[in-house]
């Protein structure tokens, strides 16, 4: 694996496997890796000849106050892992080297940014946005790949690269969980571990309020009025959001959709987690008949 840390490089190692016509997967990552982040290599390797892997902790995506500077860093084992997923290049750059000073533009996706956890995080999409748009003009990936964890990312992202006339495809990759039903995420090392156990709330009430609709319940006032109770009934964790929405444009609706999606985001100890299901009515149709669940 080439590891490297200037647009330069990433640039001229991909000249020539790109005029030979082999094609480039890009998958972007914060590091902290785990399994997780390697079911996007994997989808990549399966899927393009080479592979390259970015680690950025990206500033312009938090807050303040939010854990920019505590995030966990750990680029040597980011690497070791990395090495043995058979990655063809690493691209871990500084902030400098994105951000360097006068880089004043930003990626603004809109609407589709500003809902659920872009409600909660003003501005955060606008940097996943910017960030990842930056990322698509070094390496000029044929796919990008991002995980269903981060659902309203990767809708987002999809806006982006549509609205923005990026020709990259962007692929969804499902989410990756413990055997408890625990979403995998580089925040969960936060988790104590009563926390890790109050948070698998968040996968078992989704995982009921799923059954129930696959099961003929499709009035998703009623889910969300669950899935909110199932959560707030452990004391631990503090609910940020429970939505139902239409799994292509994140509307809320009031009936499901053929394809909809639960989401929620949680406070559990110092951790913000996030978790989401899909949800597939084959009967339903197909676009949002009422907004504002
Ligand atoms: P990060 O949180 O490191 O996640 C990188 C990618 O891994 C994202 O596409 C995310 O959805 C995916 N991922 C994380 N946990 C997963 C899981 N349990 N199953 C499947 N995929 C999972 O998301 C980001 O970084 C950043 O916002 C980024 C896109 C890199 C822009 O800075």
């Amino acid at each position: 694996m080439e590891r490297v840390v200037s647009i330069e490089e990433v640039r001229s190692i991909l000249r020539r496997p790109r005029l030979e016509g082999r094609t480039v997967g890009l998958v972007p990552t914060m590091g902290a890796l785990h399994a997780g982040h390697l079911a996007l290599v994997t989808a990549s390797r399966k899927r393009c000849d080479l592979t390259v892997v970015s680690v950025f902790v990206n500033p312009t995506q938090f807050g303040e106050g939010e854990d920019f500077e505590s995030y966990p860093r750990d680029l040597d084992a980011d690497v070791a892992l990395l090495e043995d997923a058979g990655v063809d290049v690493l691209f871990a750059p500084t902030v400098p080297v994105m951000y360097p000073p006068g880089a004043t533009t930003r990626v603004d996706p809109g609407p589709i940014g500003s809902v659920l956890c872009g409600a909660s995080r003003p501005g955060h999409f606008t940097g996943v946005a910017t960030v990842v748009t930056k990322l698509l003009g070094i390496v000029h990936p044929d796919v990008a790949f991002f995980g269903e964890k981060d659902y309203q990312q990767l809708r987002v992202l999809e806006h982006v690269v549509r609205d923005l006339d990026i020709d990259t495809r962007i692929v969804g990759v499902p989410i990756v969980r413990e055997a408890d039903g625990l979403a995998l995420s580089s925040r969960n090392r936060y988790l104590s571990r009563e926390d890790r156990a109050h948070a698998l709330v968040l996968s078992r009430a989704l995982e009921h309020v799923r059954k129930s609709a696959e099961a003929g319940d499709t009035d998703a006032a009623a889910l969300k009025a669950e899935l909110a109770a199932r959560i707030a009934a452990e004391p631990a964790v503090t609910l940020d959001y429970a939505a139902i929405v239409d799994a292509k444009t994140l509307e809320r609706v009031t009936v499901l959709t053929r394809e909809s999606r639960a989401l929620v985001a949680a406070r559990v100890g110092s951790a913000r987690l996030i978790d989401n299901v899909a949800i597939r009515i084959p009967g339903a149709a197909t676009e949002p008949s009422r907004t504002g669940a």
